[in-house]
């Protein structure tokens, strides 16, 4: 009947159940004590026996009644709507804390757009559950007991009869849920699907436009909302045949009570005015467990949902370094041999050795796993065989925030977010004053535009979209020498740009080689050139290694590398001229 692990997460919320179902109960007495009142006044007034002191005590309970009850349901409301607030609170705070300790590698494990839906409308699902599923489980059972009691010492058939008939609510609950069980967890596989695309095509909006693939996507995307269309409908068509079927036994089964109260009225039995309360009083009995069967559905949807929200907190958390002092006469790495997949190997046997200070070059064909040397190096990237050392210190051992203060990733891409540049820049060193957020543009050459439209005040937009690509990417420069980290690592970080932004960038990069220990992974091997140790990896090895002059002398495969893109840049400067 409950999500065990829910209600164990949530154990604190029982006083509030408690309370709610006792709120709910004092309502259902107050209310009983006005429907006596009412069939009181109702059989004096047919046998014409009403006084004006009756009158005025009926007013007066009426009033009584009508008090007590608003300020039971208000304080009942109060109560589910804390109940609920805490539980809402609480997961989206376990969501968001176990996506850190997750850390960047949390899409690995689950998809930007699942880990919204569940945190939002997952979340959202679970208020009812324990705001008002809970309550008035306990609640549908206490009700027909109580009114058992006060029936059954008028008569004890009816009030035996009506009881009877309730269990049958609960019975068509259970039928219905083995249906609703696989049916809900089908109607949540298509929502997060449709949430998935929705994004992913968002994102991508302007690549589907340029290859005009978007209504082909846009029909794809209809098929998944039909989908989903299709089981939403399934799911309400459902819901609302099993409310039909407990109307039935509902108003059935009073209706059942009603006629045998009436019977036994006239066969004198029971009063006339405990006929009218029986006939006034006999749906209580079953109305708590109908609306019961009304949140169940909502329930079931909030038992789907928790299963996916403790799936996500269940996932396994990378363990933990927790040395954070490291230091760094050297970056070794030590025969790692690595594979995204266990069917293909992408690094083989890759040994590196790093020195304080040094200018260390990466290069090689695209797709030779330049890019996965970096993620090892950034602590990305898990289970590969060899070992990883900064200083003496293993990689796996230290920190997470240590490694990210000692290394600093830059890529082609690196993230600018929606707000100034100061905002940005700061993110590289929040205690940097105004001066040295100037000074660091300036060493990107970027001061002079950015002073000209409003100065570190500028407003960027989402991604940086109001700036060129090599403005961008100065200014990702621009922060991450603010870093002021020890190593620097750039992973491509000209590709896609202006001449005069990547000679602009190789300038920074080489001025902070000198100063700072850099690894450049670039494909232009021009750029490398000055680079005190390069490693030339093909297919995932390391097949050459020395500086620039030793792998030219050696005329192997780094040697015809850089011929050949001699040539082709030169030819292509040369076809440009004729
Ligand atoms: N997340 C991933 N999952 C599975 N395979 C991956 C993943 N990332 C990269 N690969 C594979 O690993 C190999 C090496 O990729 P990597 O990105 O390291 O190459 P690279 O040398 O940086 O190439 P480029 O110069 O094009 O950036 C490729 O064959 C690629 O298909
Ligand atoms: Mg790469």
């Amino acid at each position: 009947m409950f999500h065990k692990r829910l209600v164990k997460e949530f154990k604190e919320n029982k006083k509030y159940i408690i309370g709610i179902v006792a709120l709910q109960w004092l309502s259902l007495i107050a209310n009983v004590i006005f429907l006596h009142a009412t069939a009181g006044i109702i059989s004096l007034l047919y046998r014409k026996e009403v006084t004006t002191r009756w009158a005025m005590f009926y007013f007066i309970t009426l009033c009584f009644v009508l008090i007590a009850r608003s300020l039971f349901n208000h304080a009942a409301t109060t109560l589910s709507y804390r109940a609920s607030s805490k539980v809402k609170i609480g997961l989206r705070d376990k969501i968001y804390r176990k996506l850190l300790r997750l850390g960047g590698s949390y899409r690995e494990h689950i998809a930007t757009s699942v880990a919204v839906q569940i945190s939002t409308e997952g979340v959202e699902q679970l208020e009812i559950y324990f705001g008002k599923y809970m309550p008035q489980f306990f609640y549908s059972l206490l009700a027909p007991i109580s009114l058992f009691v006060i029936v059954g010492r008028m008569s004890f058939k009816v009030a035996i009869l009506l009881l009877l008939c309730v269990p049958m609510i609960p019975i068509s609950i259970i039928a219905v849920q083995k249906i609703a069980k696989k049916m809900l967890n089908k109607y949540w596989g298509a929502y997060t699907d449709l949430g998935d695309s929705f994004l992913e095509n968002l994102q991508g909006l302007t690549t589907l436009k340029i290859f005009q693939a978007e209504k082909y996507y846009a029909k794809k995307m209809d098929e998944e909302a039909e989908k989903f269309r299709k089981v939403t409908m399934r799911v309400l068509i459902m819901q609302l045949n099993s409310i039909s079927v407990m109307d039935l036994i509902a108003y059935g089964g009073s209706a059942f009570g009603i006629l045998f109260a009436i019977f036994e009225y006239q066969k004198g039995v029971i009063s006339l005015s405990a006929c009218f309360f029986i006939i006034m009083v006999s749906a209580e009995f079953f109305l708590p467990l109908r609306l019961l069967g009304s949140f169940f559905h909502i329930a079931m949807n909030g038992n789907a949902a928790a299963n996916k929200i403790f799936a996500l907190l269940d996932l396994e958390e990378p363990v933990k370094g927790t040395v954070v002092s490291v230091t760094l006469d050297c970056i070794k790495l030590q025969n790692i041999t690595f594979g995204y997949e266990k069917e293909r190997t992408v690094l083989t046997d890759i040994s590196m050795e790093i020195k304080k200070g040094q200018f260390t070059a990466l290069v090689g064909a695209s797709g030779c796993g330049k890019s996965t040397i970096a993620s090892l190096l950034m602590g990305q990237l898990k289970g590969y065989e060899g070992e990883i050392f900064f200083g003496d210190t293993n990689i796996a051992r230290l920190k997470e925030e240590t490694l990210y203060q000692t290394v600093t990733r830059i890529t082609h891409d690196s993230y600018l977010f929606q707000g100034s540049v100061r905002e940005n820049l700061r993110f590289g060193n929040p205690k940097a004053t105004d001066k040295e957020l100037e000074e660091a543009l300036r060493k990107v050459a970027l001061y002079d535009f950015i002073s000209k439209n409003g100065g570190l005040s500028m407003e960027l937009k989402e991604k940086a979209s109001n700036l060129s690509g090599g403005q961008r990417q100065r200014l990702s420069l621009a922060r991450a020498i603010l870093h002021q980290s020890d190593v620097y690592l750039f992973d491509e970080a000209t590709s896609n740009i202006d001449a005069e932004s990547e000679n602009k960038i190789m300038q920074v990069i080489t001025e902070l080689s000198k100063v700072k220990t850099v690894i450049l992974i670039s494909h232009r091997l021009a750029n490398v050139v000055s680079a005190d140790q390069i490693y030339v990896l093909k297919d995932g090895k390391i097949v050459e290694e020395g500086n620039h002059k030793k792998l030219i002398r050696q005329m192997g495969y780094y040697y015809n590398l850089f011929e050949s893109q001699k040539i082709l840049e030169s030819s292509t400067w040369e076809e440009a001229y004729e």
